[in-house]
């Protein structure tokens, strides 16, 4: 698809984000206060500009990894069905786990990176995603820290794509798709 046939309209601003993410850094740092080591887990690829300014917010020694399950493709449906494209390099075994994650929308993909991860015995693990679209849930599950509650638009910018392009960015805008 052309950009010609979308615009985009700012829903959420760099500054806002940059703000929002300092807290959400604050409260991680506290609740995982004595922490050995947190294994910071980013989900390819939507959470990559997230993960890099949450990170570095962090007050722990941590370590990264990434995974990634596979996604919409280049659609704006979900596909329900969500299998692991490439898994963690590191073992998470007894260790402290923060799956990092860009949207929750139905639920599904959190669910199922969330059961996979916890059959791995993790000493804890807790989810941090920038944005949820609550309305949209399809599987109850939570996550303990959440950016922005976003109404169900599909956005994309600060990592997020559409079809893999706006990833860059640097505020989140929500797609407009113009008629034929
Ligand atoms: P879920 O499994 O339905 O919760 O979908 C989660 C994944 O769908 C997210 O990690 C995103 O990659 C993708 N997704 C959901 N909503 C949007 C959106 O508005 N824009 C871009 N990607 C989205
Ligand atoms: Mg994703």
């Amino acid at each position: 698809m052309s950009s010609s046939q979308y615009s985009i309209d700012q829903l959420i601003s760099a500054k806002s984000i940059a703000a929002r993410v300092e807290t959400l850094a604050k409260d991680i740092t506290n609740y995982f206060l004595n922490t050995e080591k947190l294994i910071v887990v980013g989900l390819l690829r939507g959470s990559f500009v997230f993960i890099a300014d949450l990170a570095r917010e962090i007050d722990l020694p941590i370590e990264i990894d990434f995974l990634e399950a596979s996604s919409y493709g280049n659609s704006t449906e979900s596909s329900r069905e969500v299998k692991i494209l490439k898994d963690l390099a590191g073992e998470i075994s007894g260790k402290d786990v923060l799956v990092v994650e860009d949207i929750v929308d139905t639920g599904h993909t959190l669910k199922h990176v969330l059961q996979l991860l916890n059959s791995r015995n993790p000493r804890r693990i807790e989810a941090c995603a920038l944005l949820d679209k609550p309305t949209r849930r399809e599987v109850e599950i939570k996550s303990r820290w959440t950016g922005f509650e976003i109404p169900d638009e599909f956005v994309v910018g600060y990592g997020i794509d559409y079809a893999q392009m706006n990833r860059n960015l640097s505020y989140i805008g929500k797609v407009r798709f113009n008629k034929q």
